[in-house]
């Protein structure tokens, strides 16, 4: 090969470059990008065989020749690098576009039925949202329990007939009439008192077991949710305020509630918190037997008794309970005739809700 002149050496690199930076220009993929690089910038690219051109010059031609050459590598691997980050850049948005979820076209099949939460589970979940926001902590126990926790500690006498085998379910373990399952909410009031310091302001929703025959207001295992305060200064118009404002949070501004004289072991003075009857809005119907009111559980001043079984001096604290099912509440604002449908597990029924 004849000797090639410095200018003929500069013409061909600015040849060289002029090509490469204009099919960099045109390129839109990376493959193509990297395939030119190889073609130019690689050991055996163009630069590179150039460059072995150059050992058949004198050496002052040589070394200008080289500082030419090198100079226009570095400018080429420079742009390349530029433009590979951006062609890397608009690869990967062109995958993720390619990935992305069109939902919208989902259609909707009215035979595709998703399922849901059950309508006891819901109205005890607002029943938690409401007494949350009232500044009520959620707390649960055991639905097997022992005599001391759902009758005794509760001074509940050994008399009374809740504890008469016809009326609780009663395990064969341990003492006989020592284990059953429990027959209210209730002995989780004396699990919290055991295990927390006033104040308590807590609320304990589960399910209870009586052995009742079912039917259209009864079954056999139900839901009920406890409330208890414990504290200093507490009052029964704090009690009945209680009711009321939760009365008014899952029933609406049309329903009130009302407090009648009543009994209960563990309360002292007590009573029975009745609604407004949902269905006829206190007009007076069959469901509420004409009364335009319908009962929903029980309240009061935690007996003394009660404070001393859980270690608790009643000279110190005060405080109230009240407990009531979450079932028959469902039932009232859902205006559902008979209750047994709640635990038949029905879809034709659940999808209603
Ligand atoms: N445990 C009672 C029941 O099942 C309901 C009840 C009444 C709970 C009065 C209370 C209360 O906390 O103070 O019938």
């Amino acid at each position: 090969m004849s000797q090639l002149s410095l200018q003929e050496i500069i013409d061909i690199v600015e040849k060289l470059k002029k090509h490469f930076r204009s099919s960099l220009e045109n390129l839109d993929d990376v493959d193509h990008a990297k395939a030119l690089e190889s073609e130019t910038l690689s050991k055996k690219g163009s630069i590179a065989s150039l460059n072995r051109q150059l050992g058949s010059l004198d050496q002052e031609l040589r070394q200008s020749a080289g500082a030419v050459i090198n100079q226009a590598r570095a400018e080429l691997s420079a742009d390349y690098e530029k433009a590979l980050s951006k062609l890397l850049v608009q690869a990967r948005i062109k995958e993720l576009e390619s990935e992305k979820l069109d939902l919208s076209e989902t259609v909707f099949d009215s035979s595709f039925r998703s399922g849901r939460t059950h309508l006891i589970t819901r109205t005890r979940q607002e029943l938690e949202d409401i007494f949350i926001g009232m500044g009520f902590t959620v707390e649960e126990g055991p639905e097997v329990e022992t005599d001391w926790y759902n009758f005794e500690a509760l001074n509940i006498p050994p008399y009374h007939p809740a504890r008469a085998g016809q009326d609780s379910f009663y395990l064969k373990h341990g003492q006989p009439e020592s284990m059953l399952l429990r027959t209210h909410t209730s002995p989780v009031q004396i699990r919290v008192m055991t295990s927390q310091q006033p104040p308590i302001y807590a609320v304990m929703p589960g399910r209870v077991y009586r052995r009742d025959t079912a039917d259209a207001r009864h079954t056999p295992a139900f839901h009920q949710i406890e409330g208890l305060v414990v504290d200093k200064g507490i009052t029964f118009a704090n009690l009945a305020g209680t009711i009321e404002t939760f009365t008014k949070a899952i029933f609406g501004p049309n329903i009130v509630s009302r407090l009648r004289p009543g009994f209960f072991p563990f309360t002292e003075p007590s009573a029975e918190f009745e609604v407004t009857c949902a269905i006829c809005e206190g007009a007076g119907c069959r469901t509420c037997s004409g009364t335009g009111w319908i009962e929903l559980g029980g309240c009061g001043m935690i007996d003394p008794n009660v404070f001393g079984a859980v270690g608790l001096d009643p000279e110190v604290w005060n405080g109230f309970a009240f407990g009531f099912g979450i079932d028959r509440l469902a039932q009232m604002r859902y205006a559902i005739s008979d209750m047994r449908v709640l635990l038949d597990n029905d879809v034709r029924f659940l999808r209603q809700f």
